[in-house]
């Protein structure tokens, strides 16, 4: 809540299917909707403006990077690409191009699932990633971009 954070935002981006969420495979992503979770994390971070977008386009997620990743006002964007994770080069590059920091998110463990999820084309191009903490790894993404910020 200090000066550091007047005016400044985190954008969180979720990508393809998981407005579903609740209802989509509850018994790998959990039961809390995107409303929920997007939420709890305002709740949590109130003195953080949160801004929020779902796309399940590509174009739209790599436009959504573009907005806001040469904002200087932007402490960085936690991105949930979904399965674009795997096979977007894409929004890798559009990670890459940008100046503010991505958090990777995941709320499965991509690692522990099959073998096409082992494989992130966007981890490289991110300052780090979280996964496998159900709606928590948003709060840890969050909180990771605020510290790495200071
Ligand atoms: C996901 C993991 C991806 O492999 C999958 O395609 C998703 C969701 C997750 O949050 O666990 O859509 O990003």
């Amino acid at each position: 809540s200090g000066d550091a954070l007047m005016g400044r935002y985190v954008q969180i981006i979720n990508g393809p299917n998981l407005q579903l969420l609740g209802r989509r495979e509850p018994a790998i992503y959990g039961t809390a909707t995107l409303d929920d979770i997007i939420g709890s994390v305002r709740e949590r971070f109130g003195s953080i403006e949160i801004r929020h977008m779902q796309s399940n386009c590509e174009g739209a997620i790599i436009d959504a990077l573009h907005g806001c990743g040469f904002d200087s006002d932007c402490m960085g964007v936690v991105l949930n690409a979904g399965a674009y994770t795997h096979t977007s080069l894409a929004i890798a590059d559009a990670i890459a191009a940008i100046e503010r920091p991505v958090v990777e998110v995941h709320l499965s463990n991509i690692f522990a699932r099959e073998e096409i999820r082992h494989r992130s084309l966007i981890a490289a191009n991110c300052a780090g990633s979280i996964s496998g903490f159900g709606a928590e790894s948003y709060a840890l993404a969050l909180q990771a971009l605020i510290d790495y910020d200071r």
